[in-house]
Formats: C-alpha cells, sequence, structure tokens
C-alpha cells in the first residue's frame, strides 16, 4: 500500500503547520492512501557526523520511516527568515544515509508571510539531498484560515492543499521532471542539481 510519511517543523502545541499536515492527511486518507506522522522532530539528538552509524533509537526510527514512505510531505515555520533548527538536524542525519534520494516530497510552510524564505531553503536543501520535491506551498495568516481550534477551515486554502496532493499523487504515478523543474524555478535551484532516477536493478 502506498505510505506518505507527513513531518511537521513545529514543536508547538498548536501549530498552524500541524493543522496544514491535518489536511493533507484527511485528502489522503480520502484517497484510501495511508499516512503516517514522523518522530518528533525536537526528540532526535543534535546531528554528529561521529555518531552517523550508531545515532540511537530515534534517528533510527525516523530513517526507518522514510525508507517505508513513498512520498514525503513537510510542514515547517519560518523563524527569522529560515527554518527551525530542531528540523534541519533531523534532516541533516539523512544526509549521509540517504533515505530522500529520488523521493517525491512535498513542502508546505504556514507563517505569518507564507514562509517563503522557509520553503526555499527547504527546496534546495533536500534537493541537495537528492529528494524530487514536486510541490511546495505557502499558507499566509494561517491563524485567521483556522477555527477556534486551529483546525484550517478557509474553502481556498484547502483547495490549494489538495493541488498539492494532486501533484504528488502525479510524482508517485509517472514521471516527476516537470513537476521538479517548475518547483526548482520558483526557489531558484539549478535543474542540474536535480537527482537522476535510480536505474532498476539488475
Ligand atoms: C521566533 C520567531 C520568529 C519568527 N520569524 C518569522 C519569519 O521570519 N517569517 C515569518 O513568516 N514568520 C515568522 N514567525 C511566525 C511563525 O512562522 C508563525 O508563528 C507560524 O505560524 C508558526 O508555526 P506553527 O504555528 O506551526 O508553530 C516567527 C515566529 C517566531 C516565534
Amino acid at each position: 500500500m502506498t505510505s506518505v510519511l507527513l513531518i511537521c517543523g513545529s514543536l508547538q502545541k498548536v501549530s498552524s503547520n500541524r493543522a496544514l499536515l491535518d489536511v493533507v492527511r484527511t485528502r489522503f486518507t480520502e484517497l484510501r492512501i495511508e499516512t503516517a506522522e514522523s518522530v518528533d522532530v525536537g526528540s532526535v539528538p543534535a546531528f554528529n557526523v561521529d555518531r552517523a552509524e550508531t545515532p540511537g533509537s530515534v534517528v533510527v526510527d525516523f530513517r526507518a520511516q522514510l525508507v517505508h514512505s513513498d512520498a514525503v510531505v513537510l510542514s515547517s515555520p519560518e523563524y527569522a527568515a529560515a527554518i527551525p533548527g530542531a528540523l534541519k538536524n533531523a534532516l541533516d542525519w539523512i544526509v549521509g544515509s540517504a533515505e530522500l534520494y529520488t523521493k517525491p516530497v512535498a513542502v508546505l510552510s504556514a507563517g505569518t508571510t507564507g514562509g517563503e524564505h522557509a520553503r526555499r531553503q527547504l527546496i534546495r536543501s533536500l534537493t541537495w539531498q537528492g529528494a524530487h520535491v514536486v510541490a511546495h506551498l505557502g499558507v499566509a495568516a494561517p491563524r485567521t484560515k483556522s477555527d477556534q481550534a486551529g483546525r484550517i477551515v478557509d474553502p481556498a486554502t484547502i483547495d490549494e492543499i489538495e493541488d498539492l496532493v494532486d501533484r504528488i499523487l502525479l510524482a508517485l504515478n509517472g514521471p516527476a521532471k516537470e513537476l521538479v523543474e517548475q518547483t526548482l524555478a520558483w526557489a531558484g535551484v539549478g535543474v542540474e542539481h536535480i537527482a537522476p532516477a535510480r536505474l532498476p536493478e539488475a
């Protein structure tokens, strides 16, 4: 069964980024696609190259979740024009182990101005890890698009998230090159950085 891993970059209990992922989860569930929530990025120890082979159980679980997933959706706040340190730290653990290599990934950011810097930074860094970033979406002023419990209720935002899910489905079902090129063009990342698809096993 197809499985999509959801990664939240926010550690806040009531989080707009988690609320976006809730909409993503609902949509995939309607489409009978399994989703799983990744380990809490706040529980991942500080990255240390010396420990790359013996990283401890949280990182081992995180890597296993990524191996098991067919696609990944990340939603992250933007802090001072960058992604949170906890999220970057978690992603640093998988550069060498390469679980994201050629995997379809979508990036969202809910934040005051829609997390444009956070998205550009994520798209660049994930591409450097070999991920195929096929979609991105910024949601500005997310609290104005939520109900009192923090759930996203704005129909236009829900439509945009469903469009993002559609792009992931396209990537899962066929060549993703055009989707990746569009995403990288927005982020100002050269297409020469797109990881070539793995060759079929001999
Ligand atoms: C320390 C700090 C720095 C922030 N810097 C930015 C920023 O540079 N750009 C932006 O759009 N929002 C910024 N914000 C707003 C957050 O992105 C916004 O509160 C977001 O909704 C938090 O995500 P969450 O609700 O998922 O935790 C900042 C918030 C904090 C607490």
